[in-house]
């Protein structure tokens, strides 16, 4: 949906979501594609990074969409970062918040309170390789199939309940950069997919079972 003059609209039954983003944001960036279509469901309303470098930062800008850093480097201690990220995410008011390749431990009362709509991807097949090294901890244990999950955020590292998953085939002489290129290529169609899903259909958790729609 457009403006005349071209400015994209936002349908007022699209989900909202604030996206967490630590990096380059190419996650982030599929997102901001998929949701100038009124027809998708679902729309970023906010990016929150805790690195002023993030890639994430220009992408938002570029797209027309609010940005805020919350470094750790600017607060005393964890606990009051953790409100700090709470706080920022909050004033946008959001149905999900889905991490994009945010790499730090969210608190406990920050998981509680976004309870169900907390949306992480892992550049694995989880339960295998949790964790911050994904791709090198599957490389290393010699898999020949890995991928990507898209999962609910619990009080665990990468422990939440699934939601969707795609595999990728580990080739011959693969390093890590090049494996995460191609998991990354996966990784971005499984997450638009589904949180677009989880926005038209809604989500249903019984456990650690998972259903969209
Ligand atoms: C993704 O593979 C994500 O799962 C991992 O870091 C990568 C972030 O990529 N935690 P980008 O910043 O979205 O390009």
């Amino acid at each position: 949906m457009q403006t005349p003059s071209g400015h994209p609209v936002e349908s007022t039954s699209a989900k909202r979501l604030v996206v967490l983003a630590s990096g380059g944001g190419s996650n982030l960036a599929a997102l901001l594609a998929a949701h100038d279509d009124a027809a998708y469901g679902a729309r970023v309303v906010g990016v929150v990074t805790d690195n002023p470098a993030a890639g994430a930062l220009d992408l938002a800008h570029d797209a027309g969409v609010a940005s805020v850093v919350v470094s750790p480097k600017d607060f005393h201690d964890r606990s009051a970062w953790n409100d700090g990220i709470s706080e920022a995410v909050a004033v946008f008011l959001p149905d999900y918040v889905v991490l994009a390749g945010f790499m730090r431990i969210l608190a406990p009362s920050f998981v509680r309170r976004y309870e169900g709509r907390l949306v992480n991807t892992h550049p694995a097949l989880l339960p295998s390789f949790p964790g911050a090294h994904g791709v090198r901890d599957a490389l290393a244990h010699g898999v020949k199939v890995t991928g990507c999950t898209v999962h609910l955020v619990d009080e665990g590292v990468d422990t939440g309940p699934i939601i969707a998953q795609s595999a990728v085939p580990v080739l011959d002489g693969d390093d890590e950069g090049m494996l995460h290129e191609r998991i990354k290529i996966a990784e971005r169609a499984l997450l638009v997919e589904t949180v677009g899903r989880i926005a038209r259909e809604g989500l249903y958790v019984a456990g650690r079972q998972v259903t969209i729609g």
